[in-house]
This record gives C-alpha cells, sequence and structure tokens, in this order.
C-alpha cells in the first residue's frame, strides 16, 4: 500500500543548518522511497498566525522553496505546494473547526504558555491572544487530513497537534461517517537536533543558528564563532556536549567520526577542528548553494513549480471536501427530491400499486425487491387500498383469505407487514 507522507514548513525564517539535518535532508531522502507518496507544502498561512511581518513571510516562503528544490526535492516525485494556493484547506479548516471541542484547543501548548504568561502579568487569559494562534492545530489539522496523510513527519513539539489531528479527523467520522484517515506523528529520534553556535538546540529564536546558503565565507565564519572552551591544543578534548563535534557528526559518515573522535581524543587543536567541521559541511553544501543562487535569481520558475503543486492536487481536495460537504448536510436542493425517491427504493420493504388490465392490483415486495405477495385483482381502487390497510393492520378481514403468497415465506410476509405498518 502507498503510505502517504506530508509534512509543512513554515516560512518564517532563512532556513538554517538544523533545519537541514532535521527536516529537509530526511525528506528528500523519504520522498524517494518506493510506496511513498509525499506532501511537502509551505505553511504560509500558519505563518500569519502572530502577527509575522509580510516582507518576511513573501520572502522567507521563496528562501525555503529554493532551498527545499536547490537540495534534490524533485517536484515530480514530491507534491511541492504553498498551502495558501489550495483554498479548500480553509474550507476544511471550518468543518474541523465545528467538531472541535473548546477545551481541546484551551489545552494547546501554544495558547497554554500564552495564557500562563498572561496570568504571571496578571493579565486577562486571552490578552493579546489572536483567534490565528487559538485556531493554529485545527489549520494544521486541516493541512493533514485534506489529503488523508497516513504520517506526518515531525519534532516533538509538534506531537500534540498530530494528536489533536487524530482527536478531530474521529471526531467527524463518528458524527458524519468514515471520510477521514487518521494520521500519526512520526518522530525520527535518530536525527538528533543540532546544537547552534552556543551549544543549544540550533534555533532562529534563540539567535545561535547557521544559515544554510550563506557564502561559502559567511558559513566557515559561523563556525569559526561556535562557542568551544579554553583547552589548548595538544589537549585531549571531550566529545560528549561538544556542538561542534555534534555539527561534524551530523555530516559525516561514521569512519569519518571516528577518525574526528580520535582527534578529540589525542588533543586537536580548536582551529583546526573548526576547519575540518567547515570542509566537510560546505562539501556536502557547496553544490547546492550554486542551485540555491540560481533559483533566487529566477523566482519566476519556483512559483510556477508551486502552482503546478497546487493544480495537481486540488482536485483531490475538491473531492473530498465534496464528500464532507454532502455528509454534513451542505447538498445541492436539486439533490433532495433524488434523495428520498432512493431511499424508498432500497429501503425496507414496499408495496406497490398497479394496473392490470382493467384491474387494480397491488403487490408486497421484501427489502431485495422479491414479491411476496400479491392480491387477487380489485374492480377499483378504492377496494385495493382497503385490502392493504387490512393486510397492514394484521385485521382478520374477508379480502384478505384471497391474497396470494407468491414467496411461500410467512416470515418474510409478517416482517414486512409489520415493517411498513410502523414505518
Ligand atoms: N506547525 C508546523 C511547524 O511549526 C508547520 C506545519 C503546518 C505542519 N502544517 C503542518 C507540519 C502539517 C506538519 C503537518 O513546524
Amino acid at each position: 500500500m502507498t503510505h502517504r507522507v506530508l509534512t509543512g514548513i513554515k516560512p518564517t525564517g532563512t532556513p538554517h543548518l538544523g533545519n537541514y539535518v532535521g527536516a529537509i535532508r530526511p525528506a528528500i531522502l523519504s520522498s524517494v522511497l518506493p510506496d511513498v507518496e509525499s506532501f511537502y507544502f509551505l505553511a504560509d498561512y500558519h505563518a500569519l498566525a502572530g502577527g509575522a511581518d509580510p516582507e518576511r513571510v513573501h520572502r522567507s516562503t521563496l528562501e525555503v522553496a529554493a532551498s527545499w528544490l536547490a537540495l534534490g526535492l524533485d517536484p515530480k516525485r514530491a507534491h511541492f505546494y504553498r498551502q495558501s494556493d489550495i483554498p479548500e484547506v480553509t474550507e476544511l479548516t471550518w468543518l474541523l473547526a465545528c467538531v472541535a471541542p473548546k477545551g481541546l484547543l484551551n489545552r494547546a501548548h501554544a495558547y497554554k504558555a500564552a495564557v500562563d504568561q498572561n496570568r504571571e502579568r496578571g493579565e486577562d487569559e486571552d490578552a493579546g491572544v489572536e483567534m490565528g494562534l487559538y485556531l493554529y492545530p485545527v489549520l494544521m489539522a486541516a493541512d493533514i487530513l485534506l489529503f488523508n496523510a497516513h504520517r506526518v513527519p515531525v519534532g516533538k513539539d509538534q506531537i500534540q497537534h498530530i494528536e489533536i489531528a487524530r482527536d478531530l479527523a474521529q471526531r467527524f467520522n463518528h458524527r458524519y461517517g468514515d471520510i477521514l484517515t487518521l494520521p500519526e506523528a512520526q518522530v525520527d529520534e535518530s536525527t538528533a537536533t543540532l546544537p547552534g553556535k552556543d551549544g543549544r538546540k540550533m534555533s532562529k529564536s534563540y539567535d545561535n543558528a547557521i544559515a544554510l546558503f550563506a557564502s561559502s565565507k559567511a558559513l566557515k565564519d559561523e563556525i569559526f564563532a561556535i562557542v568551544t572552551n579554553s583547552q589548548l591544543p595538544g589537549e585531549p578534548k571531550d566529545t560528549d556536549g561538544s556542538a561542534l563535534f555534534a555539527l561534524y557528526q551530523a555530516f559525516a559518515g561514521s569512519e569519518e567520526t571516528q577518525a574526528m573522535r580520535a582527534a578529540f581524543a589525542n588533543g586537536i587543536g580548536w582551529g583546526e577542528a573548526k576547519q575540518r567541521v567547515f570542509e566537510r559541511i560546505d562539501r556536502e553544501i557547496a553544490p547546492a548553494r550554486a542551485r540555491f543562487d540560481a533559483l533566487m535569481a529566477a523566482p519566476q520558475e519556483i512559483e510556477a513549480i508551486l502552482l503546478q503543486g497546487a493544480a495537481d492536487l486540488r482536485p483531490r481536495a475538491q473531492a473530498l471536501l465534496k464528500r464532507m460537504r454532502d455528509a454534513v448536510g451542505l447538498r445541492p436542493l436539486a439533490a433532495q427530491a433524488a434523495l428520498k425517491k432512493s431511499e424508498k427504493k432500497t429501503k425496507g420493504p414496499r408495496i406497490v400499486q398497479y394496473k392490470e388490465g382493467e384491474r387494480f392490483n397491488f403487490k408486497l415486495q421484501d427489502s431485495a425487491g422479491r414479491v411476496l405477495l400479491v392480491g387477487p385483482g380489485y374492480a377499483d381502487a378504492r377496494s385495493a387500498g382497503a385490502a392493504i390497510t387490512h393486510f397492514l393492520a394484521g385485521e382478520p378481514a374477508a379480502d384478505l383469505a384471497a391474497l396470494i403468497e407468491v414467496a411461500q415465506d410467512q416470515d418474510a410476509i409478517e416482517a414486512a407487514r409489520v415493517a411498513l405498518r410502523d414505518a
């Protein structure tokens, strides 16, 4: 079975080495696996929650898209698109909001953190909280459920969001029928979080990140700015807790890593170690850097790729939304009469009245259409109607003796009679 793997990238900054090692590289590798259908998209609606600067959102969308393409994401193998090019995402957000318990969203980490902070400051709990922040998990659930994703590769901080998506899918299915696929978070423990220049987790919010596609010179400067200790060349150095070593390991193969470990034990100088780390990373990044620069100079090409990605997917999104709209009762009005008819046809037994030559008659059919009983034929419609009434009531009446039990199935006749009488 094909597994659908989906993840969103929020365009709020310039991609850094941590994004590459933790998300972009594994995603591109996974996109070439057999039996995997990948969905990678720029979560630009999400970027708006929290009041991001418009220029920054725009710029970051370009940089993130260029980065993924430069690093080898093949838009023919993976769906690569921009969230805001698929308006069905917002439509689904509303359908999901209508099954989303407010209490569940009250417990979402980001919202709770905002509330806690407000409480500490003695402010109103919801001071400064916008609905974009509050509904963030619902929008994210829409991203995931719109394409019936099975697996969602994310960092630990996003697990709760996947659980909320699962919960909302379950609620929708419970209320309206089995339509949505329940997604699962995929947290890869082996992709270690990369330390930043100060040793804490590399993150744009700590201002310790090393840009992915800075120039070779800038990359070198950044790596030389990594905090080390005051040990001198010749002194054995600990690899545990060394940001420099961890960074090297994230790029190097196991043999290279062993060699570096030995160099640390043998007292390699920090300057020399930094030079080796720089060379190793630059070797991996340099070819992509050239492609990145070319793509950044041709934004119209990126635009075309993203638009195509969305255009390919929209029919699928529309098909799901159609089923969902139908399930919740948002249907074309003309469908009403047709539905009633088909309900009568398919549900339960029925009595059909008809005219045979000059005579009026009726027959009883079970839900499969099998004829159970036929009348003897009546001089007028009223007599036929009276016979039906007597039959349904189960009263002994003179006109019942003449009924012909075509199917010779007393139980079925009785079941049909009771069902019709109670209908
Ligand atoms: N919230 C995610 C983040 O901050 C980005 C995101 C948006 C996402 N929609 C998604 C991730 C759907 C996975 C699936 O990283």
